[in-house]
């Protein structure tokens, strides 16, 4: 049934915050919250961030979430909401105050629908750091002509999942200059520390649920029209053997079953239809012409991740718990015993209380970007010729979960608040596509995220 139009925010009236951070009492929204603090004009007076509000289902756990992220000093004066995402009215309260929402309660798809839902009906805008493809791939089927029509711009995986690996891409993609053509880019992800590399349980979580809903994924693929395919010069990449051993980063890898490869292919698949990218709602000419130069850089390549490690006794274990997690998963008492026993059959990886600050500080991530192509067009057309030039690029930055993906949210939260009439009017979209061309990248290197050439080299058969 159509809203009465005073849940409609854009109807005239100015919503009272910023932005509102949702499960702000979680063990990564607490991470978000703190992140926000350091961009509250209050603490950085140039700072489009006048006004943000923390929402959950327990005021009293947001009040210590903030007292924790505010620590050493006291914590500021900042509205705590009741929302709770099984009460749509108090979705629709939330979104009815804000022009952004960040979204931090998961598994998504268990907790993600009704907010969307919520933002989509308000004309607020949406970002999360959901790292679930079935959710991303199924909101964006029912829910994109809404957020069109109602100036909502909605955008899943504005974490680790999956920014680096996007804006990864098209700066190894960008490296290929004329004449040489880039074909197919392995992404190989090494987690470092001098402590235990440890995860919270929710992403664990996530991760189990995902795996037991795997068939609804591809169900919901065989009903949805075939999306645009990118012409690649050169074949089809390589199946490649199931562990490598990647000489020029001295890394054992296996395949990574994350996000990131299928959001990548869906910002492609937009770029293939929308050669010169999404127009903005309100673009001038200049910025136009800027986004349209941007695109002419990006060129697509077949794409993978693999994750990175040094040792092949730590490949095997992952693959056991890869296992673990592929077999239980299927079953409701498999999963149970997975979410049971995290750190038993994540052999350590995941705890119910999640690292400490101690182990949160101590860990980083490099993300290396192997990308394999052709000196020209002409000879990537050659049947049965292996590719003859590769260029290296990396993305390193701290602790992926409470510390990257903080900041990659906030830095895409401020984009939205400065650039709003750049980016499009709205829809339900990768975020790549979105803040491509956008200074995102130069913000994430002022914030501790670099983009580095490693190497271009001629490779000889
Ligand atoms: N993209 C990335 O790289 C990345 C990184 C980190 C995390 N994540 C994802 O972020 C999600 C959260 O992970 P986490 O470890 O922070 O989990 P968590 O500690 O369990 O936090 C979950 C949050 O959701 C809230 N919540 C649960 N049910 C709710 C409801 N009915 N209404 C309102 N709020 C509700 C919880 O509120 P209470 O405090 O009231 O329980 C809590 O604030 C997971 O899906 C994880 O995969 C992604």
């Amino acid at each position: 049934m159509e809203e009465p139009p005073e849940h409609r925010q854009f109807l005239g009236r100015s919503p009272r915050y910023d932005l509102i951070i949702l499960g702000a009492s979680g063990f990564t929204g607490k991470y978000v919250v703190r992140e926000a603090l350091k961009f509250l004009s209050l603490n950085a007076p140039s700072s489009p961030l006048e006004s943000i509000a923390l929402a959950g289902r327990n005021t009293t756990r947001l009040a210590d979430a903030l007292r924790w992220a505010a620590h050493p000093d006291p914590p500021p004066d900042i509205a705590l909401l009741a929302a709770d995402v099984g009460d749509l009215a108090s979705l629709r309260r939330m979104c009815a105050q804000t022009r952004l929402v960040l979204n931090c309660v998961g598994p998504f798809r268990l907790h993600g629908e009704p907010v969307v839902a919520a933002c989509v009906d308000s004309g607020c805008d949406y970002l999360d750091i959901c790292g679930e493809p079935e959710f991303m791939e199924r909101m964006e089927a029912k829910y994109h002509e809404s957020a069109v029509e109602t100036g909502s711009l909605v955008i899943s995986a504005c974490g680790f999942d999956s920014i680096p690996a996007e804006l990864g891409l098209m700066f190894n993609s960008r490296q290929w200059t004329e004449p040489a053509v880039v074909n197919w880019i392995e992404a190989y992800l090494s987690l470092e520390s001098e402590r235990r590399i440890v995860g919270n349980f929710g992403t664990y979580q996530s991760a189990v649920l995902g795996v037991a809903n795997v068939e609804k994924l591809q169900e919901l693929r065989r009903s949805r029209p075939r999306r645009a395919r990118p012409v690649i010069p050169g074949p089809a990449s390589p199946k490649g053997s199931i562990i490598e051993h990647q000489n020029k980063i001295g890394l054992w890898a296996v395949k990574l079953p994350s996000a990131d490869s299928v959001v990548v292919r869906r910002t492609l698949s937009i770029l293939t239809e929308n050669p010169d990218g999404l127009p903005g709602s309100n673009e001038d000419a200049e910025h136009i012409e800027k986004r349209k130069a941007f695109w002419s850089t990006v060129k697509p390549a077949h794409f993978g991740v693999k994750m990175g490690l040094r040792s092949l006794l730590g490949i095997f274990s992952l693959i056991i718990v890869g296992v673990f997690i592929g077999v239980l998963g299927r079953t409701a008492f498999g999963r149970w015993l997975l979410l049971q026993f995290p750190s038993v059959f994540s052999f350590g990886r995941f705890r119910k209380k999640g690292p400490t600050e101690e182990e949160v500080e101590s860990a980083s991530f490099k993300m290396w970007f192997v990308g394999h192509g052709y000196s020209s067009r002409d000879v990537a057309s050659q049947s049965n010729v292996k590719p003859d030039m590769q260029i290296i690029t990396r993305v390193t930055g701290p602790e992926i979960g409470y510390v990257t993906t903080p900041i990659i949210l906030l830095q895409c939260a401020l984009i939205l608040l400065s650039n709003r009439e750049n980016l499009p009017k709205g829809g339900s979209y990768p975020p790549g596509i979105v803040f491509g061309p956008t200074d995102l990248q130069e913000r994430l290197e002022k914030n501790g995220i670099s983009f580095d050439v490693i190497s271009k080299s001629a490779l000889h058969a």
